[in-house]
């Protein structure tokens, strides 16, 4: 198993041109540097990177928009060089544990029905297919399935997600923020 030693933490407006970066290779450009900058700066968004301990190079970013009582999860995108190792969970993890922080109840997002990978990995966190929007997504007109989380704030997913903190510790040489 690899050895990685990795940072979580909130980025700063100077990490802007590795963001858009990163974005442009995850996701084929889904956030202007504009977009990014109007993100990082409102008070209802919340961002975590993961970056490489010894380079800091940002490897992997999350976000998610807090409205009322949701965490609506907005970005999550891990450098495809180093995916298939547990860092997507690793960073979805660091996402609800700020929300759970935050007292939210519940956590949504939109996903392609094609992306494989990202529906296993919410459905690891217990995220449920709840609907599907017809022709989401402009570019190909691909259907997005909607998935919903609730039971954030029960203390059976807080127990999860401590497990899930301590087999994350145990993987990777963690820089990881205490609560
Ligand atoms: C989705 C994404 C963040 C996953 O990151 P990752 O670091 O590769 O994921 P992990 O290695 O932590 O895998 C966690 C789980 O996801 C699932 N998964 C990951 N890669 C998978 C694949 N190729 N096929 C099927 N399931 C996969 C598995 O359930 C895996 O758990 P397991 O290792 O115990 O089987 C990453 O693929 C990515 O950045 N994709 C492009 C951007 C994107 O689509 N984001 C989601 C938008 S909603």
């Amino acid at each position: 198993m690899t050895s990685f030693s990795v940072k979580l933490h909130t980025p700063q407006l100077t990490d802007l041109d590795e963001l858009v970066a990163l974005d442009q290779t995850c996701l084929g450009g889904l956030w202007t540097k504009d977009g990014y900058q109007r993100e990082l700066e409102s008070p209802n968004s919340h961002f975590w990177v993961l970056s490489l301990d010894v380079t800091q190079t940002i490897i992997g970013c999350g976000c998610f928009w807090e409205i009322l009582e949701e965490a609506h999860i907005t970005l999550l995108m891990i450098d495809p060089q180093y995916q298939g190792q547990g860092l997507g969970q690793l960073l979805l993890h660091g996402l609800l544990r700020d929300a759970v922080s935050r007292n939210l109840q519940r956590a949504t997002l939109e996903v392609r029905v094609s992306n494989q990978p990202a529906l296993c990995l919410y459905q690891k966190f217990g995220f449920q297919v709840a609907g599907q929007r017809k022709g989401y997504y402009k570019t190909t007109g691909e259907d997005a399935l909607v998935l919903w989380r609730s039971g954030l704030q029960t203390s059976q997913f807080q127990q999860d997600m401590l497990i899930g903190e301590q087999q994350m510790n145990a993987r990777f040489s963690l820089d990881y923020p205490q609560s």
